[in-house]
C-alpha cells in the first residue's frame, strides 16, 4: 500500500489524486483528525506530530511515504528524511518545480496556512530550482474551516476569497501554488478570483505524477506495494462530520478506522 499521511482529511485530495492516476493502487492512509489542524500549531508542534505519524505508519510496514499536508511537508520534510531512511515525497519540492516551469514572468505566488507560509519552504524551494523567480506567499487560514464546514459553493466564500486574493493580485504573478490540501476543492474559485491568465499549480497533482515516475522505475517496490485490493482509512478521531465530509471527497464510502500512537 502507498502510505500517505496529513494532519486530517485534507491529505484524502492526494488520495483523489491517486485513485486518478495510479489506478487500483491501494492508500494506507493516516489522518490525524484528534490534532487537527496542524496549520496554526508552531513549527516545533508539527515536527513532533508529523513524526509520530511517520513512526505510526512504519509501525503498520510502510516501505514509504506520502507527506500530503503541506504544513508538515513545509515544516518536517528534512526532519523526517534524517530520522526515516525510507522513501518519503513532500508535497512542496514537486509543486515548486511545476511552478517554476510555469511561470514566464519570474513571478510565482504561493498560499497555504500560516505554518506553511511562516516556513517560507516554498520559497527556498523554488529560488533553489531558480533563484531568479520572485515568490510572494501569503496565508489563508480562512479557506480550511470554510472548506470543512462544506461552505465551498457559498457566496459569503466567494467573497471571502475575493477578499483574501486581493492583496496578491496587484502583485503581478502568472502562477499560483495551492499550497494546503483543501484548496482544491476551491479551485474554481481562486481562478475565477486570482484571474484568468494566472496559472494554478495543485500539489496534490504533482507529488502523484512523481511517485508514479518513480514506481516507473521502481518495479519490485510498486509490484509490493499492491498487497491488498482496497485503501485503508486510519484516524486518531472520529466524527460523523469526518466520515462524511471524507466520502463526499472521495465520492465512495469510506470506513474510518481509529487508532491512537503508543
Ligand atoms: N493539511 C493542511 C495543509 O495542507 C491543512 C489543514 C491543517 O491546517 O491541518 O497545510
Amino acid at each position: 500500500m502507498i502510505s500517505v499521511f496529513d494532519s486530517g482529511i485534507g491529505g484524502l485530495t492526494v488520495v483523489k489524486e491517486i485513485v486518478k492516476q495510479l489506478p487500483g493502487m491501494p492508500v494506507l492512509y493516516l489522518g490525524d483528525t484528534a490534532r487537527t489542524p496542524y496549520g496554526n500549531k508552531s513549527p516545533e508542534t508539527i515536527r513532533q506530530y508529523a513524526l509520530q505519524d511517520a513512526q505510526f505508519l512504519i509501525s503498520q510496514g510502510a516501505t514509504m511515504i506520502v507527506v500530503a499536508c503541506n504544513s508538515a511537508s513545509s515544516n518536517a520534510y528534512q526532519l523526517l528524511t534524517t530520522n526515516y531512511k525510507l522513501p518519503i515525497f513532500d508535497v512542496i519540492i514537486p509543486a515548486a518545480r511545476r511552478a517554476v516551469a510555469l511561470t514566464k514572468k519570474k513571478r510565482v505566488g504561493v498560499i497555504g496556512t500560516r505554518a506553511t507560509i511562516g516556513s517560507r519552504a516554498y520559497e527556498k524551494a523554488i529560488q533553489t530550482i531558480d533563484p531568479n523567480v520572485t515568490v510572494i506567499e501569503h496565508a489563508c487560514p480562512i479557506f480550511v474551516p470554510l472548506i470543512e464546514e462544506g461552505w465551498a459553493k457559498k457566496g459569503e466564500t466567494t467573497r471571502i476569497v475575493k477578499l483574501s486574493l486581493q492583496g496578491l493580485k496587484t502583485k503581478n504573478i502568472d502562477t499560483l501554488i495551492l499550497g494546503c490540501t483543501h484548496y482544491p476543492i476551491i479551485r474554481d474559485i481562486i481562478q475565477v478570483k486570482i484571474s484568468k491568465r494566472v496559472k494554478l499549480v495543485d500539489p496534490a497533482e504533482e507529488v502523484v505524477k512523481e511517485l508514479a515516475q518513480y514506481l516507473k522505475t521502481h518495479p519490485k517496490l510498486a509490484q509490493s506495494l499492491r498487497s491488498t485490493e482496497d485503501h485503508r482509512f486510519m484516524v486518531t478521531d472520529v466524527t460523523e462530520h469526518f466520515q462524511a465530509i471524507a466520502q463526499s471527497w472521495l465520492n465512495r464510502s469510506v470506513k474510518l478506522e481509529k487508532i491512537s500512537f503508543q
